[in-house]
């Protein structure tokens, strides 16, 4: 793992959009896996900014979003298609077409999920990928469990992360119980993975992450098993390395 300690949450942006940037420049038809949350808004606005400057473009950049949430349309604000459009989509200018996120609404789930992971293996895969990560460990919306599944699949969302995304619901029984999420093989199947955390609250599941043992009980820690994993962190994320 490579390790970019930077002092703060817009240092971490600054530093996330440059990597992203120098991808982009390097191959105008990258695919990019991307994250949804509070930590990768800071990158989104920085690389809103840059393409507004003409330092990068979009018009031939293919996506693929990490999840969403069951039984949330695209309309609704807190799905992950509203964010996304919100905060990068609506303004970078990607073709509708190459833009991929799971469908909250399908009626066939499973469907939804082999055809997203095909949809993904056709681009030609993941040229870099962008992560978060939950004070649980948790990347996507792949939970601690005993067992992780490799592909796009259906989950249960933990107590703990039910309890973290609530901030952005009226109640906690706003939030959706379920959601649809790459697997830890579509995330690991990226040919780079740059993973972002900021703030204290984020300190415990980047040391485990970095120097605990490699278990399904703190999903990110298989990325240590990754060639090329980049981690950007903030002073605070970095605090107990
Ligand atoms: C969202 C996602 C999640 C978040 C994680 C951190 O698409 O995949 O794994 O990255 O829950 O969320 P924030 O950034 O809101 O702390």
């Amino acid at each position: 793992m490579k390790i970019h300690i930077v002092d703060d949450y817009e240092g971490m942006s600054a530093e996330a959009a440059r990597i992203v940037a120098d991808q982009l420049n390097r191959k105008k038809e990258t695919v990019l896996g991307l994250a949804t949350g509070s930590t990768v808004e800071g990158l989104y606005r920085e690389l809103v900014k840059m393409n507004d400057k003409g330092l990068i473009g979009f018009e031939n950049v293919t996506t693929f979003n990490l999840d969403e949430y069951i039984g949330l349309g695209p309309e609704h604000p807190q799905s992950y298609h509203y964010y996304m459009h919100r905060h990068l989509f609506g303004h970078v200018g990607i073709p509708a077409g190459r833009i991929n996120i799971p469908a909250g609404l399908e009626e066939d789930s499973e469907r939804t999920c082999r055809d997203y992971e095909l949809a993904i293996k056709a681009a030609g895969g993941i040229d870099l990928q962008i992560l978060g990560i939950g004070v649980n460990g948790h990347i996507g919306f792949n939970e601690p469990a005993g067992e992780l599944k490799a592909e796009t699949h259906l989950v249960d969302l933990s107590a703990e992360t039910i309890k973290a995304n609530s901030r952005f619901f009226e109640s906690m029984d706003d939030v959706p119980r379920r959601a649809i999420t790459m697997g830890v093989g579509s995330i690991m199947h990226a040919r780079t993975i740059m993973l972002l955390a900021s703030g204290e609250n984020k300190a415990g599941a980047i040391k485990q992450t970095v120097d605990g043992p490699i278990t399904t009980a703190v999903p990110a820690s298989l990325l240590q098993l990754h060639g090329e994993c980049i981690l950007v962190l903030d002073r605070e994320a970095a605090s107990l390395l």
